[in-house]
């Protein structure tokens, strides 16, 4: 994305030698992709839309640079080095993990005592959650629902699940945008939060069925 693609210029004006594969081949801007390439000289291995077997292909590409450090984006590559390229791990120092669940799934393997080098949880950052996912999250889902659809949110049931970082800033922009806001939540005291702040709170068998 235009975003990665400035961290990377970043990190080569800083001097790094860096490589680049998608997170997620869906997000991938192929535009973006070829200037790296182009205009910039940044190794990048991505394709929008790119199958199963490519997308690891693409990892396996990108980690031959050999890193010092990874940046990863929901744990693929950092799983992938653990699986399947062990090798590369007398040479990372360390890394970075910006996702939740990338966050939850390295936890995971550091409780059961397999992480292989030192990560930085970036999500658990407050500059990241606090924003990046309440605002950031909150605006571009309805950003891509509403360029999809071209619906009008207002007047429209919203059912939002899970009332996390990303499921407050989804449900107040969509209340903000005139939509009923439902919310399903497992966690009692983010479901009395999400109560307190004004929305209709319930088990997702019963929102479901909610009609504007
Ligand atoms: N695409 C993006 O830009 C982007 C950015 C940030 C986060 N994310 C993703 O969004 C998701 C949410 O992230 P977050 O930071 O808000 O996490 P969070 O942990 O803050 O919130 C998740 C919430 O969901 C609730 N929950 C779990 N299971 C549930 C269920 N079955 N029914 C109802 N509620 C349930 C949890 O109790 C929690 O409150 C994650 O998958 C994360 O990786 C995407």
């Amino acid at each position: 994305t235009t975003e990665t693609a400035n961290l990377m210029r970043t990190l080569k004006e800083g001097g790094a030698e860096v490589a680049l594969c998608a997170s997620n081949p869906l997000s991938t801007q192929d535009d973006t992709a070829a200037a790296l390439v182009h205009h910039y000289g940044i190794s990048t291995f991505a394709i929008k839309g790119e199958d199963h077997e490519t997308y690891y292909r693409h990892i396996h590409q990108a980690l031959d640079i050999r890193p010092t450090l990874t940046m990863d984006d929901g744990a693929d590559t950092v799983g992938l080095i653990h699986n399947d390229r062990r090798d590369l791990m007398e040479t990372i120092i360390g890394g970075t993990e910006e996702t939740t669940t990338g966050v939850i799934r390295l936890r995971a393997m550091a409780n059961e005592g397999v992480l292989g080098y030192p990560i930085v949880a970036v999500n658990d950052a407050l500059t990241k959650h606090l924003f990046d996912n309440r605002y950031g999250t909150g605006q571009s889902t309805l950003d891509g629902i509403l360029r999809c659809t071209n619906m009008l949110l207002s007047g429209r049931v919203v059912v939002v699940a899970g009332y996390g970082w990303c499921g407050r800033g989804v449900a107040s922009r969509a209340r903000g945008m005139g939509a009923r806001v439902v919310v399903t939540e497992i966690d009692p005291t983010k479901a009395i939060e999400a109560v307190m702040d004004g929305f209709e709170v319930m088990p997702m068998e019963g929102a479901g069925s909610v009609r504007g």
